[in-house]
């Protein structure tokens, strides 16, 4: 829009704008208007070239005659070609920092009145302010993105902790997360919600952290005692979730993992669709990858037995269209 302005405004013939990359010393292109041939190059060194010595010097730069200009004979070729006689360029600086340099190149002579000087300052003001803008809002993406693989890394590494805990099921936490997100997406969840998904998949016993090794680890069947105690890991999930704020909309899976479809489950016994739907797919993935390996309290059951287990308990323990799901996508694999 910035290069229209100029045309129109400045009744130029030609203008490029120059914007200054990350690397602080090159000077790439960012758009040029009423040149009939590609420029000779993409981008120039501050310091170098015309617009190179605008950005170095921070100051106008005017050739009434350009053949006064010592040009690369490339340039001068392009110029000839648009009949190109005259050149003025002005730095784009933004809080004492050259942002990037404007060049104005005119058949016959310019006229540098002191409207059209006011004129151009004006553009170069705008196109100050738009480059700010952006890359104010590049810098915040880059952050956002950074920000958000930092907690990513951080929810992984409790949930490699988690599996650590008991070797055995070493690998669980990522393997069920993966599967989870894949039948979430085969459900037809929105994409924005799978974030949410893998977060819950990862951290969806970091209650059993509560529960001691006497009774997490025991080789044989629990008491109804032990059984009290285990059956708060849900609740104990969210208790620690709850006050982290971006893991709030998390906690569908941790909460409802263990909830069944027709009522018998923990920790509020919810029935059916009452049971959010990205807990009771990972309920159908849990179980599946549990019953596939082994615990401390039995040896895996082989993947048949597993899918057999899974089959029988539709409409049961588990949403039979999320099983019929599930068992299309095993198949794929
Ligand atoms: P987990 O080992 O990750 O098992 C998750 C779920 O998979 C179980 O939830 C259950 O629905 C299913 N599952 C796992 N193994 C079996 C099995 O051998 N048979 C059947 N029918 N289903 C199985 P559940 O029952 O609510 O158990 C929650 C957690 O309680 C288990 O997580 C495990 O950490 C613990 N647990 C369950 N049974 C025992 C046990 O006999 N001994 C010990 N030490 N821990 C147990
Ligand atoms: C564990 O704490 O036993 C690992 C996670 C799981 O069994 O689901
Ligand atoms: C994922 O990490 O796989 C969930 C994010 C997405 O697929 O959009
Ligand atoms: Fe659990
Ligand atoms: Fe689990």
């Amino acid at each position: 829009m910035i290069l229209d302005h100029l045309v129109q405004v400045l009744e130029a013939d030609a203008v490029t704008v120059l914007l200054l990359a990350q690397d602080g010393v090159t000077l790439e292109y960012a758009g040029t208007r009423g040149f009939s041939s590609v420029l000779p190059s993409r981008s120039e060194r501050v310091g170098t070239g015309l617009a190179g010595q605008v950005a170095l010097s921070r100051r106008p730069l005017h050739f009434p005659e350009m053949r006064e200009a010592s040009l690369h004979p490339d340039w001068q070729r392009v110029l000839r070609q648009d009949g190109l006689t005259s050149y003025y360029a002005v730095p784009v600086m933004s809080k004492g920092k050259v942002l990037g340099v404007i060049e104005v190149l005119n058949r016959g002579s310019l006229e540098l009145s002191p409207g059209w000087i006011e004129s151009l300052d004006l553009l170069v003001g705008q196109l100050a302010i738009a480059v700010e803008n952006c890359n104010l809002f590049e810098a915040l993406e880059r952050q956002n993105l950074a920000l958000r693989l930092a907690y990513d890394e951080t929810i992984e590494g409790w949930a490699r902790a988690l599996d650590f805990r008991d070797k055995e099921t070493e690998g669980h936490s990522r393997r069920v997360t993966e599967r989870t997100v894949e039948l979430c997406r085969a459900l037809g969840l929105p994409p924005e919600d799978l974030v949410d998904v893998r977060r819950g998949a990862l951290l969806h016993d970091i209650g059993k952290m509560a529960i001691p090794d006497a009774i997490l680890l025991k080789a044989g069947p629990l008491t109804d005692e032990e059984w009290v105690v285990m059956r708060k890991h849900p609740d104990t999930a969210v208790e620690l979730l709850a006050p982290i704020k971006f893991l709030r909309p998390a906690l569908d899976i941790p909460q409802c993992h263990h909830e069944k479809w027709d009522g018998t489950g923990y920790p509020a016994g919810l029935r059916g669709a009452a049971i959010p739907l990205t807990a009771r797919a990972f309920a159908v993935v849990d179980v599946f990858d549990a019953l596939t390996s082994d615990r401390p309290y039995r040896a895996a059951w082989t993947r048949e037995q597993a899918l057999e287990h899974i089959q029988a308990g539709a409409g049961t323990h588990f949403d039979p269209q999320v099983v019929t799901v599930f068992l299309e996508m095993l198949q794929q694999t």
